[in-house]
């Protein structure tokens, strides 16, 4: 049962930030979540919105910006928007990156960092595994590098969402917990699928996840798990 924080210890740091996933790693997290876009110049900013405007102090698309531009907003008036590169480095193969593709772009990109780590600094394919609710973008990162492990993201049809994970053979299926029971969770397992639903929170939702034999749960506090 693989414990994922949910943009990192979501229930207790900022999201997204590299506080939150040092609280992640500190909870003994199996992996961490995080969401990415592409700043102006090109780089993988590590953020869930496309805007700043929520989590920020500034306004604005966060493709609008350069990443000079965006490190000079905060975060709680304290902490920078982290690159993917600084989450890397941060988790140095201590768990697995769920990196979910947001921004338009992101897969290549994302896509040549790992390949980047993968040769420079001894990671390997297992520390990644790639989602995305647009399936355009996972079917982009398969034929770029069918190595690197895809998780098929759903919220609405669990059915669809297999027969594409059959197409791209995608390694996960990361489904809305509320999709779920002991029946679905059984079938994508036995098509070799891991079962990885979000976001459970609850004491009692994730009992009942858990009561379904899912491969791994994706929650904001997953200290709970
Ligand atoms: O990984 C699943 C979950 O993160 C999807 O929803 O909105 O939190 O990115 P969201
Ligand atoms: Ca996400």
């Amino acid at each position: 049962m693989l414990k994922i924080a949910h943009r990192g210890a979501k229930a207790y740091e900022p999201e997204n930030t590299l506080q939150a996933f040092q609280k992640a790693l500190d909870l003994n997290s199996d992996g961490i979540e995080l969401d990415v876009h592409l700043s102006s110049d090109g780089h993988i900013i590590v953020i869930h919105d496309e805007t700043i405007d929520r989590t920020t102090n500034g306004k604005g698309l966060v493709s609008s910006f350069s990443l000079a531009e965006l490190k000079s907003f905060l975060i709680d008036g304290k902490h920078q928007i982290p690159t993917l590169n600084e989450v890397f480095d941060l988790v140095n193969k201590k768990c697995l990156i769920n990196i979910e593709l947001k921004g338009l772009g992101t897969a290549p990109k994302v896509v040549a960092l790992i390949e980047e780590y993968i040769t420079a600094t001894n990671w390997n394919y297992n520390h990644f595994i790639i989602s995305s609710f647009d399936w355009n973008m996972l079917e982009e990162t398969s034929t770029l590098n069918s190595n690197i492990p895809i998780g098929v993201l759903t919220e609405e049809d669990l059915d669809k969402a297999l027969v594409f994970a059959e197409k791209i053979k995608a390694k996960a299926i990361h489904p809305d917990f509320q999709l779920l029971n002991a029946d679905n969770v059984s079938e994508m397992q036995k098509k070799d699928f891991l079962v990885l639903p979000w976001t459970v929170n609850s004491e009692e939702d994730i009992q009942k996840v858990k009561s379904y034999k899912v491969n791994g749960i994706i929650s904001d506090n997953p200290d709970k798990i």
